[in-house]
């Protein structure tokens, strides 16, 4: 039974918000989405696309500690890159939102909630890691240890990055918690629980018998995971950071960034469309399509689906077209080891050539297997197609009517048959390129639109219109308009492709109300239409460009072989009342000696704004005490006195310890009053 379907819905897989965007996820996902969504566009079709960020996770709370800040503040940082990304390249979201937005963890909580009070779940208590310093349960990153297989003292809780092994935390020898530093302890836990195996027969007969088109790729994942058989799988997990467990006995548990962050789909029609989403998420009439990569597979096709059906009321995907892995220069793409080409910097090297990367992305596609970017490839496919080809045929078409007929459209007379050859092979590439697109098969689509710009070439190299140009000026004027039609049809076949680009194109033949079903025909063009100033469209790309970005990767990976900076774990948190507590307070060195044998011991006299005061510091090994004079420091003031070397010191000056147990003074960047305070 073919289904009949009045609107689409597209989604694009949520990148987490805690790093940028690098062409992987370009290739896998979004370029393939926008294509899809500016070809429905085209078509007037209904139709809208999803995107945002997924700002919860362990490793979103992992990189705060790291550097400092809270999980908020590091999402905020890589939402607005991200986005900024996507809007630069192009990619036709109809939202961009978050994860961390009110009306997500609404809409989350909501489905939970609903499927609680549905007896969707199954709850069950476990034991697992506790850290007793930091009073919390460690997620499996949270816990290094080491490795059983191959010895490696810090692998991790879920996987040991020397061997590759996966693992689970109780499998490490010695355990440490990375937050405290101390052993944890097992200490049993209750989570909820979204019970698959109950799922697993009308998963079976859903994927395995009624959705047998699905690309093999997904479909043989799908395949392999239901014939292992479907494990209950926790939605709960113990952390501070994501979307609170609405029932009262879930304190310090969050719903699991893999529950949450697909429901933010549905958060962001709701907040793109507050009134009528339910048309698109709750009609059979509508088709609903999942752009993703292939590690999130199981997600879409079996859990996502699993708790849209065990909530009753949602449609599910019609198709995921997932796509494999993008290599980049042979070597798989990472984002710790910086092997990647970020979009951002890209745009630093190449400003506004989008649409060649966005080319060379399509035409590269990871659609069946994994693919390889390189730089040399990149380079090629822009100097021998966009370049010699598509923009060779535009740019000749345009400045022949320049210069033979004002930039106006000329006339078109009698077709010779060498005429109606070419375009009776135009003509197919609509029907081509639409049953490549309707399947997801963008890179056969992409070569399809790319056949027509060759088709022109060949016909102006083939017609040679400067040659009769003396004698046959109704020639001319025929193959011109020839010429310029199907430039038409080619700001038309490219849009959903090379948007960028044929935006310009449209300025140069003065048209803009283009439509895909005008795709084929060669009366786009009225004759006498004025024709506006042109350039060109692609710009050759030289050696030395791409020897330089060849250049930049090898240094990358030296980089990576840097020694790693080794940060101590961070402590237990405090109160915010405890911290207050403090009294940091800058000062003035009016005098610096050292103290009498000790040689590690600096004696201070301090301005400290209302009175004078001495402090002991254990710094003479980095300086001299009369270089100190006159500087500022800054210091803890209510610190109970201590005495030093029979000297009483009257608080405590602060300073920084590098990597190898150096010491500088903290001092304020800017002239500041001694006693001021710090905080
Ligand atoms: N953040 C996930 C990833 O980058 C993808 C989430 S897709 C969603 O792998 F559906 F869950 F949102
Ligand atoms: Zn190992």
């Amino acid at each position: 039974m073919t289904k009949k379907f009045n609107r689409t819905l597209v989604t694009s897989a949520l990148p987490y918000a805690n790093g940028p965007v690098h062409i992987g996820h370009l290739a896998g996902v979004y370029i393939p989405a926008d294509i899809y969504v500016r070809y429905l566009r085209l078509k007037g079709r209904e139709v809208i696309h999803i995107g945002g960020s997924d700002e919860h996770g362990v490793p979103i709370t992992i990189r705060a500690k790291k550097e400092g800040v809270t999980p908020q503040d590091i999402v905020d940082k890589y939402h607005a890159i991200i986005k900024k990304s996507f809007e630069d390249f192009g990619i036709s979201f109809d939202i961009y939102s978050r994860t961390s937005s009110e009306i997500h963890r609404k809409t989350a909580s909501g489905f939970f909630q609903e499927l609680y009070n549905k007896g969707g779940f199954e709850e069950k208590t476990s034991e697992q890691y506790f850290d007793e310093e930091a009073q919390m349960f460690l997620a499996d990153r949270y816990i290094t240890g080491e490795c059983p297989h191959c010895g490696n003292p810090d692998a991790y809780g879920d996987q040991c990055e020397s061997c590759g092994t996966s693992l689970s935390p109780i499998d490490l020898k010695n355990p440490r918690s990375t937050i405290s530093g101390s052993t944890p302890v097992m200490r049993e836990t209750k989570h909820w629980y979204l019970p698959l195996d109950k799922h697993e027969t009308w998963l079976r007969q859903w994927i395995l018998e009624d959705h047998k088109e699905w690309k093999s790729n997904v479909y043989g994942q799908c395949k392999s995971w239901l014939d292992m058989g479907l494990q209950p799988r926790a939605v709960s997990r113990d952390l501070d950071w994501g979307v609170p467990v609405p029932l009262p006995d879930a304190k310090g548990k969050v719903l699991y960034v893999w529950f949450d962050a697909p429901i933010g789909y549905i958060s962001n029609t709701i907040e793109l469309l507050p009134d009528s989403w339910e048309k698109w998420w709750k009609s059979e009439d509508t088709k609903l399509v999942h752009f993703i990569g292939k590690d999130n597979i199981v997600f879409h096709c079996i859990v996502f689906p699993a708790i849209l059906k065990a909530e009753g009321s949602f449609i599910l995907p019609e198709n995921v077209p997932a796509n494999e892995f993008l290599n980049l220069e042979g070597d798989k793409i990472s984002t710790s080891r910086n092997w990647a080409v970020w979009l951002h910097e890209y745009l630093e090297d190449f400003p506004g050539q989008q649409d060649v990367l966005r080319y060379v992305l399509t035409a590269n596609a990871p659609e069946t297997k994994d693919n390889d970017f390189t730089w040399k490839d990149f380079q090629a496919r822009n100097n021998n197609e966009l370049v010699a080809i598509l923009g060779n045929f535009i740019n000749r078409a345009l400045v022949l009517t320049r210069k033979y007929f004002d930039s106006k459209i000329p006339q078109i007379h009698e077709l010779t048959d060498y005429d109606k050859e070419t375009l009776k092979e135009f003509v197919n590439v609509k029907e081509a390129v639409e049953s490549y697109l309707d399947t997801f098969r963008f890179r056969d689509a992409l070569k399809e639109a790319m056949n027509l710009a060759r088709i022109g070439n060949k016909y102006l190299a083939d017609t040679e219109p400067w040659k009769v140009v003396g004698t046959d000026m109704e020639r001319v004027e025929t193959i011109i308009n020839i010429s310029l039609q199907i430039t038409a049809n080619l700001a038309i076949v490219f849009e959903p492709f090379l948007p960028f680009s044929v935006k310009k194109i449209r300025r140069f033949i003065n048209m803009d109300g283009l439509a895909w079903d005008q795709l084929g025909r060669i009366d786009l063009l009225p004759a006498g239409h004025q024709l506006n100033p042109s350039e060109l469209l692609f710009a050759k790309i030289e050696d030395e460009t791409i020897e330089k970005q060849i250049q930049k990767l090898p240094d990358r990976k030296k980089d990576e072989q840097a020694p790693e900076i080794k940060t101590t774990p961070q402590k237990a948190n405090v109160a915010y009342g405890d911290f207050e507590r403090l009294d940091l307070r800058t000062g003035k060195v009016l005098e610096c000696i050292k103290v009498p044998k000790a040689d590690k011991l600096l004696q201070f006299l301090i301005d400290d704004g209302m009175d004078k005061r001495t402090i002991i510091s254990g710094i003479a090994a980095w300086y001299k005490p009369e270089d100190l004079v006159g500087k500022q420091v800054c210091f803890i003031a209510n610190l109970e006195p201590l005495k030093l070397k029979g000297v009483e010191s009257q608080g405590m000056l602060l300073s920084v310890e590098d990597s190898d147990g150096a010491l500088s003074l903290i001092q304020p960047s800017k002239d500041v009053a001694p006693g001021s305070r710090i905080g």
